[in-house]
């Protein structure tokens, strides 16, 4: 199974993390970046609004591949705005097979995966794992058992 990983990052957590995913599942990365940077206020109000913001140009198109991981941090319990125009932006995606996680602070009901992942469930995409880790075992390099567990369900299609 051929897998894109497509990773947004702010300060270098998530992209951490999808790097050693990478690795283990021998998969392709895709990094979202936005086209220009905002002050943390309407960082927050974007991801709360569930606003889009323009990226630059990544791969988007999943005609070469058979699944997908999405992964970004928490902002504001939800998903930062470039990650919804980046799930705007997918082509061929359907039936295809899907990953989230996100990194974040530690705060309690994060809506993030959830967001991620019924919108890439209503694309016809085929869940297979999620994690959430915190951005302080990230520096540690403690990815812990569930990061094993999401890489075997990855390996387990191949
Ligand atoms: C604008 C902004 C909003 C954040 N909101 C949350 C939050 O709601 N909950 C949380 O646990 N952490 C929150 N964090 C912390 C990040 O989710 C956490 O540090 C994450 O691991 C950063 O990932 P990155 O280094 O890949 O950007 C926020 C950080 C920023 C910059």
């Amino acid at each position: 199974m051929k897998t894109l990983i497509a990773c947004y990052s702010y300060s270098g957590h998530t992209l951490k993390v999808a790097e050693a995913l990478k690795e283990e599942i021998d998969a392709d990365l895709t990094v979202i970046k936005t086209v220009k940077d905002k002050w943390y206020f309407f960082k927050l109000w974007d991801a709360i609004r569930e606003n889009s913001v323009p990226i630059e140009p990544c791969v988007t198109d999943l005609i070469d591949f058979d699944g997908l991981v999405v992964c970004c941090p928490v902002w504001g319990g939800k998903v930062p705005a470039a990650v919804n125009q980046y799930l705007s932006e997918l082509k061929n995606l359907k039936g295809k097979y899907f990953g989230v996680f996100v990194t974040s602070g530690g705060g309690k009901s994060q809506k993030a995966t959830v967001q991620m992942r019924s919108y890439l469930d209503g694309e016809g995409m085929l869940f297979l794992g999620q994690m959430s880790l915190r951005s302080k075992n990230v520096d540690e390099g403690n990815y812990g058992e569930v990061f094993d567990f999401f890489v075997k369900k990855f390996n387990s299609m191949k």
